[in-house]
């Protein structure tokens, strides 16, 4: 199975093509600092070729939920180093992905500063998560552009901290419609100066971004995740295809080790004209750099998707979430095709250390659906269709609020 076949990615020898994409946890104290449950969720996923941690905060300005980490202190760097050195201690590779959030968060948690975009636009039709329950979006207030300089300046001294916080590499969170996502899209972007109206002047701030990046931590330990026609958070772009088009051409002058292209996903309405291609084959041949393709993808899904040549890499998200042992399953054929309906089981920090199962996965019989993870007293069973949304809303309010730190953008599926 060419999925689990070693590769070199760039200065890193992996091995498989199986990679964990990177999924916000919500699991740092109240100064973004991480400890052990982190360093034990991903020890426990070590399996992927490569993994890629959760949005991690480049700056105080930068946070937009409650309790999500950060690399900006000598103490988080401190706590990533733990997480780093367990990962590498049993052979594997992670890097981390790298946050601004943009209009994307609240004051409420931000201490009381009004979050920061291109421009003073809304995220409408949904709502963001806060420490205090779900709020509407409040209007940000547009950067100055010294004030963008200091973000790119604060996003290559965050990469300079990744590595010495022992990392492998680090990540652009391009995607999911946080900051850099935002600079590219007319519905956040009405800038006039520099960095908005044309498509080069939308694509600077994020090429400004991976010029410093690679400036501080060299190209073959820079990679990038886009969502080209992903519509979260409220992001619609003109013409999505030359803007990225364009975007692409211009990477590949940037000596960058990889490109991540989330799919759109069909949880969300499609915007009426963006085209019906497939982002991978629309985007992928384009691009110089490695290819990842993400999105919904299983077993099957998974290794056709490599078998046609275009991505190199396959990212999985929730399914690393309730198997840490993925590869290993894929080995044994112990998971089916994705369905479109997958569960994803939300328990207490206890049962996700049980929830692991390397070690116990050693035959088939181990393949089979085991009752007692699902059914215990403070769990909840969460599935990507309507009823997620459902069981959701009957949560009590403490409840709620931890899940959608761990669920944020199912969180927001089911207000909009
Ligand atoms: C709980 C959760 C948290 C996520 N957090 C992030 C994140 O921090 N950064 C990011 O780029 N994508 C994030 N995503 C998106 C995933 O990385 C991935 O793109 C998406 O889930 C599709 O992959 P899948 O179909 O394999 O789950 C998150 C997804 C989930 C389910």
């Amino acid at each position: 199975m060419k999925l689990l076949e070693p590769i070199q990615l760039s200065n890193l020898s992996l091995n498989n093509r199986m990679v964990m994409s990177a999924m916000t946890r919500s699991r740092a104290d109240t100064n973004g600092v991480v400890g052990e449950l982190t360093v034990l969720y991903y020890t426990q996923r070590v399996s992927a070729g490569l993994i890629i941690t959760e949005a991690i905060n480049i700056s105080p300005q930068a946070i937009g939920s409650p309790l999500t980490p950060g690399l900006y202190t000598s103490a988080q760097m401190d706590a990533w180093k733990k997480v780093t050195d367990a990962v590498h201690a049993k052979g594997g590779r992670i890097v981390t992905q790298l946050w601004h959030t943009g209009r994307a968060g609240h004051s409420i948690d931000r201490q009381g500063e009004r979050p920061v975009a291109p421009s003073a636009v809304a995220i409408t039709g949904m709502q963001h998560f806060t420490s205090q329950g779900l709020k509407d979006y409040e209007t940000p207030r547009a950067l100055t552009v010294a004030e963008i300089h200091q973000i790119v300046h604060d996003y290559g001294q965050a990469a300079k901290n990744a590595l010495a916080a022992g990392f492998d590499g680090v990540e652009l969170h391009a995607a999911n419609g946080y900051l850099s996502n935002q600079f590219l899209a007319e519905s956040a972007n009405r800038r006039t100066d520099a960095y908005g109206g044309s498509i080069p002047n939308k694509a600077r701030f994020v090429l400004d971004v991976m010029a410093e990046l690679i400036g501080a931590v060299g190209g073959e330990r820079v990679g990038i995740k886009l969502s080209p026609f992903h519509s979260y958070e409220d992001i619609v772009l003109d013409d999505p295809v030359a803007t990225y088009t364009y975007l692409i051409e211009e990477l590949n002058h940037l000596d960058v080790a990889d490109v991540e292209f989330m799919k759109r996903s069909p949880a969300f309405p499609a915007v009426p004209h963006y085209p019906d291609a497939d982002e991978i084959e629309l985007f992928g041949p384009l691009a110089a750099p490695t290819v990842i393709a993400n999105m919904g993808y299983g077993r099957a899904s998974g290794e056709a998707e490599v078998q046609k040549g275009i991505a190199q890499l396959i990212s999985y998200s929730t399914l690393f979430l309730a198997k840490p042992d993925l590869p290993l399953r894929f080995a044994q054929r112990c998971l089916a095709q994705s369905t479109g309906s997958r569960q994803h089981v939300w328990r207490r920090s206890k049962g996700i250390h049980r929830l692991s199962g390397v070690s116990k996965l050693k035959n088939q019989s181990a393949c089979r659906p085991r009752p007692k993870t699902v059914a215990l007293r403070h769990s909840q069973t969460i599935t990507h269709d309507s009823r997620s949304c459902v069981s959701f809303m009957v949560l009590p309010h403490e409840k709620r609020l931890r899940l959608a730190c761990m669920l944020p953008f199912k969180v927001a599926l089911c207000q909009s």
